[in-house]
């Protein structure tokens, strides 16, 4: 097969380098834009014809950036080229993955269903699967959801001493198990939580753990608003515990999410690089790059 041409959206340059370098691809180069009255303008200037796209894109905020990641897709198949998968390495529009309230659009279905239909396969991180059981419940083409858990494990282990995992969830023990068993066994548990509003979730720890001596670490898939982080962080505070550090996959820091976890007083945010920002002390272009090649191979 010839060598795949990947193709950076805006904001992923670095990781795009990073990952070429890691499979052996060639970066194309394309022209993403915008029009003066907000229309999406795509071209692209290295030749695609029979050679496997790689598109990567973080969909971070997606809505600014679906309209050219589909108008790509379809410009590399009139162009002639052989496959389109896309690297997503946040994967958007999870989260609603069932009706809350009546006649609500369930997100999740329907954003798998538009990216289905343009690409022909998916790579993602730790997508929030809760609801849906894997990405096969909603995407009808082949995907690889690759995990971090064994990265943030390490991250946890070298840099922080006598860590004692916690998990703002329910839904979120099973994974933060996987994490607390790469830190050497460490010691973990998991909050209970009500989200009464996209900013307003109540959260109570457990009675029965005793944070004396440790390091409260407080892991989890995402942080959007940080509502969820801060207010874990506070309860752990007032109750004696230490300023906990925060390891999260994805950094999405909506509206003031950084100020609000400073007012929290937590002691470090930490996060990989599916979304540039800077607290990505976690790398996961190696992750990235093995699930990539797993898709490419004939
Ligand atoms: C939801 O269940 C996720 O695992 C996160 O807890 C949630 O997305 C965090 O959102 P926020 O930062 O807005 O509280």
């Amino acid at each position: 097969m010839s060598t795949p041409l990947l193709f950076a959206f805006p904001g992923n340059e670095t990781l795009a380098a990073c990952l070429a370098a890691g499979l052996d691809a060639e970066l194309g180069e394309f022209e993403v834009r915008r029009f003066p009255d907000g229309e999406s303008y795509v071209r692209f200037d290295s030749d695609v014809t029979g050679r496997p796209v790689i598109l990567l894109a973080t969909l971070v905020r997606p809505d600014e950036k679906v309209m050219a990641l589909l108008f790509a897709a379809m410009a590399a198949r009139d162009e002639g080229a052989h496959s389109v998968g896309l690297v997503a390495p946040y994967l958007s529009y999870m989260r609603q993955d069932r009706q809350f309230r009546p006649g609500e659009a369930i997100t999740s279905c329907h954003f798998a269903k538009i990216l289905s239909g343009a690409v022909d396969w998916l790579v993602t991180v730790d997508p929030h699967l809760h609801r849906h059981s894997s990405l096969s419940d909603i995407y009808t083409i082949p995907t690889t959801a690759a995990s971090s858990a064994p990265l943030l494990a390490a991250w946890i282990g070298d840099n922080v001493k006598n860590p004692f995992l916690l998990g703002p969830d329910e839904e979120s023990r099973q994974w933060v198990a996987e994490v607390a068993r790469g830190s050497g066994d460490a010691p973990f548990s998991v909050f209970s939580k009500v989200r009464h509003g996209d900013r307003d979730v109540v959260i109570t720890l457990p009675d029965s753990i005793d944070l004396s001596g440790r390091t409260p670490v407080l892991v989890d898939d995402i942080i959007s608003t940080a509502g969820t982080m801060a207010e874990a962080a506070r309860l752990i505070t007032r109750q004696g515990g230490r300023a906990p550090v925060c390891v999260a996959v994805h950094g999405v820091f909506a509206g003031k999410a950084e100020e609000l976890l400073m007012d929290a007083g937590v002691a470090r945010v930490v996060t990989t690089n599916t979304i540039a920002h800077a607290t990505n002390a976690i790398d996961i272009t190696g992750l990235l790059a093995r699930s990539t090649r797993s898709m490419l191979a004939p």
